[in-house]
């Protein structure tokens, strides 16, 4: 039998809490620990946004892996693993609720809702009903809208499984929010696994038909130091078909072969190596192959210098790929470095863009009555 012992402790005088722009002056920190096993959770006040609490979870895994997340956004602002050189943290992010709060942040380590990726022109049509969504990405919808699941207050509950530490983030997205039609309820677990995994779990209902993405939008740098760049990461992707986009970056509908293009990644491939040929850089939809079972490994990115590696396991049909092309240095980390172009790359489990605009797409409609139900996973290696 699984003996447990769970001890709360509140410290209320030793606060280790950043406050945000918003300012909020209290301070505390309180920890859930298993003291059998070494796993925690815990935390700290870190300021507030509308009105609201807002805090920094630090999960501990009993490996000693940490993922620091907020219930703002939902962020994960670090992720430390082990390397050859010791621990580092692998995502892009900031130290302080403040620095996300700063104008233009590109989605650092978000969750992303109610719809990952863009939908053209901010327009679809269900069931003979035109919607009109709202535009943030040129004349297109990006990642939710002006104001999407990034930018939002979840409200947040620790979870207390000792081998597996968690928590677990709601939102009620109201009817008409940035456009969209139904009270759509989220839910999304994050937990840090005894087997070193990063596991992300969506689910969501709805009262009325709408289109649902939801993907994770972490800056993954495996070196640990932004200051570098990933182009000697090397990646693989199991895919056989990519969506060509046009020049706003949306799919033209096509599924085009990998083969013989720059965008084969089905055998590992520096970054660096092929990016020249593609405009831009990447930020391209792949087209996942499947598996017997729906929850696959889908790619890997590895970096040989610090032998740190993670696989990325899905159910979702789609992988964007984008290789930080419009980071340029204009924002900086908490230790002043800037975050130059290609200091992160992001690996965004999702269904394929625009898809409620393309018919021949699997579909992302959800209908009352039918449960959302997705999960993602990084497995966090050393070598
Ligand atoms: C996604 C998009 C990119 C870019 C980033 C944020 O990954 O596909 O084009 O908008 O988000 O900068």
């Amino acid at each position: 039998m699984k003996t447990l012992i769970l001890i709360s402790i509140m410290i209320l005088s030793l606060a280790a809490c950043n406050n945000g722009g918003s300012g909020n002056n209290k301070s505390g920190s309180e920890t859930t620990t298993d003291s059998t096993k070494g796993s925690s959770v815990r935390r700290e006040t870190w300021g507030t946004v509308d009105g609201k609490e807002v805090y920094l979870f630090t999960l501990t895994s009993q490996n000693g892996f940490e993922a620091k997340i907020s219930n703002y956004g939902g962020l994960i602002t670090s992720l430390k693993v082990p390397g050859r050189d010791g621990t580092a943290n692998i995502v892009l992010g900031f130290d302080s609720l403040k620095g996300y709060l700063q104008k233009d942040v590109p989605y650092f380590g978000a969750l992303i809702g109610r719809y990952g990726n863009r939908i053209a022109k901010g327009r679809f049509t269900l069931r003979d009903e035109a919607f009109t969504l709202a535009v943030n990405n040129g004349e297109n919808h990006l990642h939710g809208g002006l104001k999407g699941f990034d930018k939002v207050v979840w409200d947040a509950t620790p979870v207390e499984d000792a081998s597996n530490p968690g928590l677990e983030l709601k939102y009620l997205s109201k009817d008409g929010e940035e456009g969209y039609a139904g009270n759509l309820n989220v839910t999304v677990r994050y937990t840090l696994t005894a087997q070193n995994e990063l596991q992300v779990e969506y689910d969501a209902t709805t009262d009325k038909a709408t289109p649902v993405n939801l993907t994770q939008h972490s800056y993954f740098n495996l070196t640990g130091d932004p200051s570098k760049d990933i182009l000697e990461h090397t990646l693989t992707i199991n895919a056989d078909k990519y969506t060509p986009v046009d020049k706003g970056l949306i799919p033209t509908g096509e599924l085009k072969d990998v083969k013989g293009t720059p965008f084969d990644f089905t055998t590992p491939h520096k970054i660096g190596e092929r990016i020249a040929k593609v405009e831009g850089g990447y930020d391209h939809n792949w087209v996942l192959n499947k598996a017997t079972d729906p929850m696959r490994l889908v790619a890997t990115l590895a970096d040989s210098a610090s032998g740190r590696k993670i696989e990325v396991y899905t159910t979702e049909p789609g992988l964007q790929f984008y290789s930080g092309n419009f980071l340029d240095g204009t924002l900086a980390g908490s230790d002043g470095k800037p975050f130059n172009k290609h200091a992160g790359l992001c690996l965004e489990t999702q269904h394929f863009p625009n898809s409620p605009n393309q018919p021949s797409f699997p579909s992302t409609v959800l209908q009352p009555g039918d449960k959302y139900h997705t999960i993602t996973k990084y497995k966090l290696i050393t070598q």
